[in-house]
């Protein structure tokens, strides 16, 4: 295995990783989200080792990864084929939705094909299937000839991984398992799901980085917000919307309005001493915050969404290991760039603090 450094991308390593797969073992690997860990879809045994290793509840669906077709750019037939043995129905959405974000940060929902096991799908009769970009993701997928389940590389409610390192200590107790490092995961946050299999609407199950808009600006397709533009008789869309807590640090999280650092102190009575403030680069909104008993310390975070996102679990990793008190982090924007960000940062305050173990999560 290579050094955390070292971004591993020789064939050799690759080699064993497809071997791995092909053996029933697990394979942590980079996409350009987050990192993920890997197992042969078409093998029940693997796939309850990733629900073990991650101690995730069996009926949390799992995303199918699938290499791309060589010439992807070219020809929308080759997509047909490669989603076939996994769908029911390719809409027409479906293939402009491919066309304009495959491969990356963007998983849809189908209807999915008999043959795809229950074990993936938690029983649904709907398949999560997402292209990723990433060059590694892609060279072991294309190599494996198959598809590829992944949940976040991390421990069930625990940050995503964005880094080899991340993956390592995730899983130390997990002698034998197979990480390729990739660098650093340039998104930064999990890829934005579409529900295509729900009636005539596309519905938003995850905001990620590719947004409603960019979306409608690229394809023309309207996609609405769970619970949007429902009728009499339309089907309700399945959202994965009981999942409040995810993402957790251990250390409590919180946010802050602008200016408002102290105020959300008032929650914890037994007030702490060492409170770290994440705060925009462009200016800081920690300001003439003071407090007698309090030693806060700022934390830039790049005030664009992108940035930010591509930073997010990083930071909160770093964060939770250096043993704050408290960590306040400063409320998103309005706008629909942050709300991939606002919605991991909401959730990771939900499921935050020592005893987070108990809320839903992935
Ligand atoms: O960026 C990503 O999507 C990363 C990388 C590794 O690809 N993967 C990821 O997987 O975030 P995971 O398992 O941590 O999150 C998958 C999400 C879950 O919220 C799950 O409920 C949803 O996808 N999901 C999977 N299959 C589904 C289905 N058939 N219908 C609705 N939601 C589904
Ligand atoms: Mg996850």
């Amino acid at each position: 295995m290579s050094s955390d450094s070292t971004p591993l991308q020789s064939s050799a390593v690759i080699n064993e990783a497809v071997q791995t797969l092909r053996d029933g073992g697990l394979v942590a690997f980079p996409t350009e989200t987050v990192y993920g860990l890997g197992a042969d879809a078409t093998n029940p045994m693997a796939i309850k080792k990733v629900f073990v290793t991650k101690g995730r509840p069996s009926n949390h669906p799992l995303i199918v990864h699938l290499a791309a077709p060589e010439k992807f750019d070219q020809a929308q037939v080759d997509w047909v084929a490669v989603l076939a043995p996994w769908v029911r129905d390719i809409s027409e959405d479906a293939l402009k939705l491919i066309n304009a974000f495959w491969p990356g940060p963007l998983t849809l929902v189908f209807k999915k094909n008999k043959s795809v096991l229950g074990e993936i799908t938690g029983g649904q009769d709907t398949v999560a299937i997402r292209a990723p970009a990433h060059p590694i993701a892609q060279e072991l997928l294309r190599k494996f000839k198959g598809g590829v389940v992944a949940p976040s590389a991390n421990r069930f409610g625990k940050v995503s991984p964005t880094s080899a390192a991340d993956v390592r200590s995730e899983f130390e107790g997990e002698l034998g398992l197979m990480v390729l490092d990739g660098g650093d995961c340039e998104v930064g946050i999990e890829s934005t799901i579409i529900d295509l299999s729900s009636g005539d609407h596309p519905v938003l199950l995850r905001p990620g980085v590719i947004t409603p808009k960019e979306i409608l600006a690229k394809t023309g397709i309207q996609v609405y917000l769970a619970g949007e533009e429902l009728k009499e008789g339309d089907a309700l869309p399945r959202v994965s919307g009981s999942l409040k807590a995810h993402y957790a640090p251990t250390t409590p999280l919180r946010l802050y309005a602008p200016g408002r650092v102290l105020d959300a102190l008032t929650e914890f009575p037994d007030i702490k001493s060492r409170v770290a403030v994440a705060v925009w680069d462009s200016e800081s909104s920690l300001g003439e915050a003071g407090h007698p008993s309090v030693h806060f310390e700022e934390v830039e975070m790049p005030s664009d969404s992108g940035a930010f996102a591509s930073r997010l679990y990083r930071s909160l990793r770093d964060l939770d290991q250096q043993g704050w008190d408290l960590i306040l982090f400063p409320e998103p924007p309005a706008g629909e760039e942050w709300d991939g960000v606002r919605d991991r940062l909401q959730r990771a305050c939900f499921g935050s603090g020592p005893s987070s173990s108990s809320h839903d999560s992935n």
